[in-house]
């Protein structure tokens, strides 16, 4: 299974199946495997779809769960990205806890941002003085944020931290997250857009627009050259 740089699907199914298929041939080349999930709505559904439709199809136990970003709330609310990704995937699949590396929302901000860097930094490769992940998914908001990177938060581009502690620009929640320098040093990244609310992004950073540079999503670039970008319809229409 090969991915394009720009790969649109008619139904977020489709692009779950061509994802997983993706995945799994991946999964089965490596003696290990390490993801850092993204929030959000869009990977519940897929979640739900894998668990569904390739609990056997994937070595999940192979596999290493950690975070992208996650909100700085307790791992039981509602807006936690580890409660969904527990609900939805990992206890499904009974992944055991040892492969699970969640990011502490309920600790202070700032103090978890230290206590991640240096958890990513235990427990994975380190390459150029970066903890190396084989792959990171990443969401993109209507306003072109992806992971916690938001765009009045341009100047994080430049950290040279492993993980940051911001807050939303609209509704102040304190967020972690995983630095540009971390997505970019992954030897893949492949983005899961979803939803109209993102056609007018997807079309600036896609087609290269100067605006585009407004956008913390334009700035993933994997030095790796490995940046797969999977659409729905609605989010990518036919032109
Ligand atoms: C989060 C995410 C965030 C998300 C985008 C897209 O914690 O909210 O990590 O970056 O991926 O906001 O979210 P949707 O897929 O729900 O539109």
């Amino acid at each position: 299974m090969t991915l394009t740089t720009h790969n649109t699907f008619p139904s977020v199914a489709e692009l779950t199946s061509t994802f997983a298929d993706w995945l799994g041939e991946l999964v089965a080349s490596k003696d290990s495997f390490s993801i850092a999930l993204s929030g959000g709505r869009t990977p519940i559904f897929i979640f739900d779809y894998l668990v569904a439709n390739y609990r056997d199809k994937i070595e999940w136990q192979k596999i290493k769960f950690y975070w992208g970003d996650e909100r700085c709330v307790s791992p039981e609310d509602a807006e936690s990205n580890y409660r969904a990704a527990m609900e939805h995937l990992l206890l499904p699949l009974g992944i055991p806890a040892a492969n699970i590396f969640r990011i502490q929302g309920e600790d202070d901000p700032e103090d978890e941002a230290l206590r991640y860097a240096q958890v990513l930094r235990d427990t994975l490769p380190i390459v150029n003085g970066v903890p190396k992940l084989d792959l990171v998914l990443l969401g993109m908001g209507a306003d072109g944020h992806t992971a916690s990177i938001f765009p009045n938060r341009l100047d994080l581009l430049a950290s040279a931290r492993v993980c940051e502690a911001v807050t939303h620009p609209e509704s102040g929640q304190s967020r972690v997250t995983i630095t540009m320098q971390v997505i970019n040093r992954a030897e893949r990244v492949v983005f899961l857009v979803t939803g109209a609310d993102k056609t007018e992004k997807v079309k600036l950073i896609t087609g290269g627009k100067q605006n585009a540079k407004l956008f913390p999503a334009t700035y993933v670039n994997p030095s790796s050259g490995q940046l797969y970008w999977l659409f729905d319809q609605a989010a990518n229409p036919k032109p």
